[in-house]
């Protein structure tokens, strides 16, 4: 797939499927995600890839930090949450991990972060992989990210679910860009 056409048709896609990427897909993807533009190239990132049985570790970090916050949550509600690390055959934890720097501000690393995980959803779609951005209170629950070891001024920008594709993908929203651009 040409660079134009992935980015016109990337779409998310919830549905996700066996197998995982291979280690050569993801390979791209990671490669993708270097490129993000990156003020002071300070690589301002790093990334968990969880797959297989560690998924169900990391859905056991979910149960015990909602239990926290939540002791009498139901057996359904707790199960649900359980399966939600399941959805995919494997995530990847986008974490921005900011350097002091005297002319880059934290937010300026987090969108380079955001840029190389958007790296990652093309180079996914333009491999046809499954991929869908998640965050949720998970990503910024303490329990969660210090089981994970992040550390000082870093955190979780996303949950990055990614497989094969199952089922048709949604057909896009045709939307005016015009809308959404004006000369000045
Ligand atoms: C920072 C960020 C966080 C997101 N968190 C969630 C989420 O927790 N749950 C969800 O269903 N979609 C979430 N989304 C949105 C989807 O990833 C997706 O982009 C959106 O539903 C639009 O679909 P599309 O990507 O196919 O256009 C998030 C997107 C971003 C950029």
């Amino acid at each position: 797939m040409d660079a134009l056409t992935a980015l016109h048709s990337r779409v998310s896609v919830s549905r996700l499927t066996d197998p995982a990427p291979d280690q050569q897909t993801l390979n791209n993807l990671f490669k993708a995600a270097m490129r993000a533009p990156d003020h002071g190239l300070l690589r301002p990132w790093r990334f968990l890839t969880v797959q297989g049985a560690a998924r169900e570790r990391l859905a056991d970090i979910f149960v015990q930090a909602t239990l926290q916050d939540e002791p009498d949550i139901t057996a359904a509600k707790l199960d649900k949450l359980r399966g939600k690390p399941l959805r995919a055959p494997m995530i990847i934890i986008a974490i921005c991990s900011p350097k002091d720097h005297p002319k880059v501000p934290v937010l300026e690393q987090q969108l380079a972060t955001g840029a190389a995980v958007e790296n990652m959803m093309i180079a996914a779609h333009a491999q046809d992989v499954g991929a869908i951005w998640r965050t949720g209170p998970m990503a910024t629950h303490e329990t969660v990210t210090r089981a994970l070891g992040l550390t000082g001024p870093e955190s979780i920008l996303g949950f990055i679910y990614l497989g094969s594709i199952d089922g048709p993908r949604r057909p896009l929203k045709e939307e005016d860009f015009n809308d959404y651009f004006q000369d000045w």
